[in-house]
């Protein structure tokens, strides 16, 4: 089915009722303190509830009557349409041609028959796969598959970039504890060989099990990180006495301690995995948006089928929210509108993420991939230039941390940064320290740090607590810093589902407004060609050097010196 052209949003009438608005706004002056004296209601309007995460929209620079306007901007620009075909399996990758099906990943078994696409029963293949990872990690769980020495696996290995490491190891920072089965992961990306060095340091090969993932299985890094992981443990199999060496005893040592997870089986066996023990998914699945596919296979080691399933059922839960509730009260829609706002009527070119969670640490890089590789974009879908600002640049660090490093320049700055706070109820780490409850000091910091962001402290209240005058500037807050606020009930698989699900749905949002395929990554090939190209030029080839352009060559001359 062909997609429509892209609606240019700022044509719309939507978009000049926003722009008015914003000019109304800043004539009236831009302020949450009054806006929240003058309506004692404000925070119940701007307050929403989506599966079992809490969202306050409170402390953003829009007023409860900002919200239909952005709706209609998203209905100006057919989202309820674009999100339809995006759910029924149309191509609307237009620029790959390809179907954009994450959410049916999560889609539970009832669905089987529902969603075919190009022939394919969706579904059904998603829960067949499923099914061969829950088995095979249940075996690797007991201890029914072992090492080529028959002992049981206690690390897995993922190997994989981009999509295929960042949403699994995050995923696996945030569930740690959850871990139930005494086996623990490491995910190896990049092709700097110190990564690998250090991640291999201390492992036992005869307990480990590698994972090489890779959508395409063609990605230089993550080939060239699974000859070397092949290599290594063959040669400490060896050295530890576990193989002796013989080409019967290697292939049965790969066989055991290394499977994968592509779209392209053909080329996982040709580098010598078994397919029997490879799990595939599908070109229907964006690298930035598998998390929950077979590229989750060390999650669904570590932390079990059960859990790996309640993960798959929060994200069912926000796709089905997203899909289901009006534009004007869905919390999901409303965001990646606000998103829109601040880029595009306030100038904002960034965006925090600030979870009040250590395990959370991996989300904001995580997120950056997520939201950047799908909306860093200049052309629309059917190739027409932007007519606006696309794709905020994603950031962050977890609270408290980040209070003791970036948080300056978000209070008193030039710029404007929204930032998203998210936070849980429950820690699976109760402390006290005397009578305090340590999570409870930890959650102060996350309701104070929005309160200061928007309420900040003027000029008197700063000369009320005896400030001399000449200090006074310094130490005024303008507030009016837009936050979000995220709360759960505790970062359960199920609410790191959902959290994934929103962001994704966020994206999406944002990338229809400014007519993006959210779905593409053309940016990052050039960079990839001319690597190959210079690689020869490095070592010796002179001729090779001689095509490069004056900057690299002398980048190169340094190198070949200094080497
Ligand atoms: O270079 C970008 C990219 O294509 C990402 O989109 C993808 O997640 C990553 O590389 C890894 O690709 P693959 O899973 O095919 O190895």
């Amino acid at each position: 089915m062909a997609i429509n052209p892209p609606i240019d949003a700022t044509t719309t009438q939507a978009w000049k009722d926003l722009q008015k608005h914003f000019e109304d706004l800043q004539r009236e002056g831009i302020d949450l303190r009054t806006w929240f004296n003058e309506d004692s209601q404000r925070t119940a309007k701007l307050s929403f509830d989506a599966g079992d995460l809490h969202f306050d929209l409170s402390k953003n620079l829009i007023k409860p009557e900002t919200l239909p306007l952005l709706a209609n901007l998203a209905k100006s620009v057919n989202l309820e349409e674009r999100l339809k075909a995006m759910y029924s399996g149309v191509h609307i990758n237009n620029t790959e041609d390809r179907a954009v099906l994450h959410t049916a990943l999560r889609r539970p078994v009832e669905d089987e028959g529902k969603y075919i696409v190009d022939g394919q029963d969706t579904v059904k293949d998603v829960r067949e796969t499923l099914d061969r990872i829950y088995a095979f990690a249940d075996k690797v769980r007991s201890g029914e598959w072992k090492g080529v020495s028959g002992k049981k696996i206690e690390t897995v290995v993922n190997i994989g970039i981009g999509g295929s490491d960042l949403g699994p190891n995050m995923a696996y920072q945030a569930l740690k504890p959850y871990a139930d089965a005494g086996i623990s992961a490491r995910y190896i990306s990049n092709i700097d060989p110190n990564d690998l060095a250090e991640k291999t340091k201390g492992l036992d090969p005869e307990t480990t099990l590698f994972i090489i993932v890779s959508k395409t299985f063609s990605t230089l890094e993550t080939l060239t990180n699974a000859r070397e992981a092949k290599a290594w443990l063959l040669e400490e199999l060896q050295a530890q006495g576990a193989i002796d060496g013989s080409e019967e005893q290697s292939k049965d040592a790969i066989e055991r301690h290394f499977v994968a997870v592509s779209t392209a089986l053909d080329k996982v066996e040709a580098f010598g995995i078994d397919p029997r023990n490879a799990f595939g998914f599908w070109n229907w699945v964006g690298g930035r948006y598998s998390v929950d596919s077979a590229v989750g296979t060390s999650l669904a080691i570590v932390f079990g089928p059960a859990r790996f399933e309640e993960f798959l059922h929060g994200f069912h839960e926000i796709d089905e929210y997203f899909a289901n509730t009006p534009i004007e009260q869905n919390v999901v829609a409303l965001l990646g509108l606000i998103n829109v706002w601040y880029v595009n009527f306030f100038g904002a070119h960034s965006h925090a993420v600030l979870p009040y969670d250590q395990y959370l640490n991996r989300f904001p890089a995580y997120l950056q991939q997520l939201t950047m590789e799908s909306n860093g974009k200049s052309v629309r879908w059917d190739g027409t230039p932007v007519t606006t600002q696309t794709g905020e640049i994603y950031w962050g660090e977890p609270g408290t941390n980040g209070q003791h490093a970036f948080y300056q320049l978000i209070h008193q700055g030039t710029r404007l940064i929204p930032a998203d706070f998210i936070a849980f109820a429950n820690t699976p780490n109760p402390v006290k320290d005397g009578d305090q409850d340590v999570h409870e000091l930890f959650l102060a910091n996350y309701f104070a740090q929005t309160k200061a962001l928007a309420f900040g402290k003027t000029a008197d209240e700063v000369r009320e607590e005896g400030t001399p005058e000449a200090i006074v500037p310094a130490r005024v807050f303008t507030g009016n810093r837009p936050t979000t606020s995220i709360l759960g009930d505790a970062l359960t698989p199920f609410a790191l589902g959902e959290l994934i699900a929103l962001y994704e749905h966020i994206t999406f949002v944002e990338g229809t407004v400014w007519g993006l395929d959210s779905y593409d990554q053309w940016g990052v090939e050039l960079g990839k060609v001319l690597a190959k190209q210079i690689t020869p030029a490095i070592s010796s080839d002179d001729q090779a050097l001689a095509k490069q352009d004056q900057s690299t060559q002398s980048l190169i001359n340094f190198y070949r010196a200094h080497r």
